[in-house]
């Protein structure tokens, strides 16, 4: 049985005040829910954040890592400077990074690369664009993204990675994916990684994100190839975030 996972994407959004204020409410709300929970938060709260939650089940990420090692890279984070605040996840190629700040398939296979070589688990984004979609691209640009990150790292990698499902016409337009259109993704993404390693398959976390709220997530949670969700706007509020958790 795969465990489920929920991750709040705070995205550019907060104050230092403001974020240990949210992760003090989502540590007050956990009570006894067994599934896993993490919030990316914007580097600079790493370590604000990280001293609340340490004794606690929700666990920290970030919302991108470099992707290289170390050296003269202006403005970038290196997977060993997050280990050091005990950083668990870290998204690579979040719509947002592919189309403002031109990540590739390929500098997001580096990410995923950098990052897992610090133990910090990379939660892949994937997910197609609305005229993608309409053009029945869907299967081939989520093909695409996986490959570029198996041609680097292998099959195996995916063994301590998680996948996030994220129709970019789905991000922050209210609009969510209906339960079935999201299944069907999902499905297919199991089935292509099924068809490298039966076992990675079978275990690997497949979250959906995009427009995901507390009215929508039962729905979506109950999928069964839906392990749980990446959510941006409506992980900013405690008590939302808490909702869509415990609709798991
Ligand atoms: P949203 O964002 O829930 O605000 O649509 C999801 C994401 O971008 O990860």
């Amino acid at each position: 049985m795969r465990q489920s996972l929920v991750v709040g994407n705070w995205k550019m959004n907060g104050t230092r005040a403001s974020s240990i204020l949210l992760s003090q409410g989502i540590v007050a709300g956990l009570g006894s829910n067994s599934a896993q929970i993490a919030v990316c938060v914007p580097y600079v709260f790493l370590a604000s954040v990280g001293e609340i939650i340490k004794d606690s089940r929700l666990a920290l990420g970030v919302q991108n890592v470099a992707d290289k090692p170390a050296g003269a890279f202006t403005g970038e984070i290196s997977a060993t400077m997050l280990n050091e605040f005990g950083c668990k996840y870290a998204l690579v190629g979040h719509s947002e990074r592919r189309s403002y700040y031109g990540d590739t398939n390929e500098s997001v296979a580096a990410r995923f690369s950098q990052a897992q070589a610090e133990n910090i688990v990379p939660i892949l984004c994937i997910g197609e664009t609305l005229e993608q979609r309409e053009q029945n691209q869907t299967f081939d640009v989520v093909n695409e993204q996986i490959d570029a990150v198996i041609n680097l790292t292998g099959i195996q990698a995916f063994n301590s990675a998680v996948i996030a499902y994220e129709p970019v016409w789905a991000i922050g337009t209210g609009k969510t994916a209906s339960d079935e259109q999201a299944q069907e993704v999902h499905q297919h993404i199991r089935q292509y990684i099924a068809a490298k390693d039966q076992v990675i398959a079978d275990k690997i976390q497949i979250l959906y994100g995009g427009s995901a709220k507390p009215d929508n997530a039962k729905g979506l949670f109950a999928m069964p190839d839906i392990d749980g969700g990446l959510i941006g706007g409506a992980s900013l509020d405690a008590e939302s975030f808490l909702k869509i958790y415990h609709s798991i």
